[in-house]
């Protein structure tokens, strides 16, 4: 491994026993994004518990306020609980300053869906790894309501919209399995009088549709195909504003579940983890590489399921992930690899051409990676396939983050196996979804700590 003035924000991971323990993990991104947005449309307060308080969705508050919601985060001993005071429908106001996005795709492209059909002009840009992102995707159907777009050539951030007031509904089939996507254009529907449907050929998680239920818009769910959905929201309606319980993030206890699997002696239970089935192609495909996951106490809170899940470290043996799966765990392909290198046989994972646009590109990122740990990893088209020996690779690199929350994480998780320690150059990105990793893997048995730190004995 490098010796070299290493920055003071990289980590290293060195291997464990195994971990053990009970935890809960950060509020879900995905929920937390839309809670404060719908919040913020809604009429009266809105009262949040569980909020994942990481980078991401801070900026999602930030944009809020800057809209004119008055978001507020109270201490209640020890408990965080956020209140949003909504403008109602279409009740918006123009930002007096650019909205600053940060990291974070959701809060770039579904606060583009509000924007489009509110009539005010915003600016909006992000940081480097957002600005590489493409966001034609959305200001391609938000275009059909009557908004307009400003960008340079290729419709990255920064960009300028131009909303509108007099939006007309829209039917849109989305080209990608996207959920971004899919919420862009019903938010933006929201303020369109009629019906707005999306069509999406492979379903998508559903977090969006669920809330806007629970806050007392009309909208219908039918199958599309045999994988599909068609989504048709009343615009104009009245929002209430609605309790919101945030469940346990499912992409973010993929770290721990991984840990735990991959390491010796391991036995965690993770409280309050979301379970929606639209975000749990990584258990369904751990259990059939031989997981020992169980799931206890499930239940539905606030609209969606939830449980804990009982885990202990097995043995792996790779399997051919369905590319129809992809959409169901899109975030927990870095860490299904990490996985994949540690297990028995060869995994292949198809269809993954979406990992290209993510915060970083995870799909050279991980094959680069792993390699790089000396595992052996290929890419055909847009598969990844991982040869795994039954034992964990043998590590002994420090990895480039590329901003890349999952892939500092999924590299850290590798170092806990691996024989020679593992790195990441940059872990700050961490705390956009996973504010307190390091500490709280610590806490369960792991041995991660800053690369400028000597090792322990
Ligand atoms: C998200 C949807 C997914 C996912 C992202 C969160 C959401 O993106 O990767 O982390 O909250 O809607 P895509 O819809 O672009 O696949």
């Amino acid at each position: 491994m490098s010796t070299a003035a290493p920055s003071p924000r990289a980590l290293r991971s060195d291997a464990v026993a195994g971990l053990s323990g009970e935890l809960r993990v950060p509020g879900d991104k995905s929920i937390s994004h839309r809670s404060l947005m719908l919040g913020a449309l809604a009429v009266g307060e809105t009262v949040v518990r569980g909020l994942l308080e990481g980078e991401d969705v801070l900026a999602t508050a930030a944009a809020m306020r800057q809209l004119g919601a008055e978001v507020v985060r109270e201490d209640h001993a020890g408990e965080a609980v956020w209140r949003v005071w909504g403008r109602g429908i279409g009740g918006l106001t123009e930002p007096a300053d650019v909205l600053d996005m940060g990291n974070s795709g959701t809060s770039a492209r579904l606060l583009m869906g509000l924007l489009a059909t509110h009539p005010m002009t915003s600016v909006m840009t992000g940081d480097a790894s957002l600005r590489r992102r493409p966001m034609k995707r959305v200001t391609e159907p938000l275009s059909r309501f009557g908004a307009e777009f400003w960008s340079r050539e290729g419709g990255r951030l920064p960009l300028a919209v131009k909303g509108t007031g007099e939006a007309v509904p829209v039917t849109y089939e989305t080209p990608v399995a996207s959920a971004q996507v899919k919420s862009a254009v019903l938010l933006a529907g929201l303020n369109a009088p009629g019906e707005t449907t999306v069509i999406e050929t492979t379903a998508t998680r559903d977090h969006t549709e669920r809330m806007l239920g629970h806050f007392g818009a009309s909208l219908t769910v039918e199958p599309h195909g045999p994988t599909g959905r068609r989504v048709t929201l009343v615009g104009q309606p009245e929002l209430r504003a609605a309790p919101v319980v945030v469940p346990g993030d499912p992409s973010s206890a993929a770290f721990p579940v991984v840990a735990a699997l991959i390491t010796g002696d391991s036995h965690l239970i993770l409280r309050n983890v979301g379970t929606n089935p639209l975000r749990f192609g990584l258990y369904e495909t751990l259990k059939e590489m031989g997981a020992d996951i169980i799931l206890l106490n499930e239940r539905v809170e606030g609209g969606e399921p939830v449980a804990d899940l009982e885990i202990r470290s097995t043995g792996l043996t790779g399997i051919d992930v369905p590319a129809d799966r992809a959409a169901s765990m899109i975030d927990e392909f870095p860490i299904l690899a990490v996985a994949a290198a540690c297990a028995s046989g060869t995994t292949r994972m198809n269809g993954l051409g979406e990992l290209r646009v993510k915060e970083s590109d995870r799909l050279t990122a991980m094959a680069e990676g792993l390699a790089a740990c000396g595992a052996t990893v290929t890419v055909e088209g847009d598969d990844l396939i991982v040869e795994g020996t039954g034992e964990p690779p043998r590590g002994g690199a420090t990895i480039a983050v590329n901003l890349d929350h999952r892939i500092a994480m999924s590299f850290l998780v590798l170092g806990m196996v691996t024989r020679e320690p593992v790195a990441v150059d940059d872990a700050s990105a961490i705390d956009t979804s996973f504010p307190g990793f390091a500490r709280l893997m610590n806490d369960l048995g792991a041995r991660i700590r800053p690369l400028t730190e000597t090792a322990a004995p």
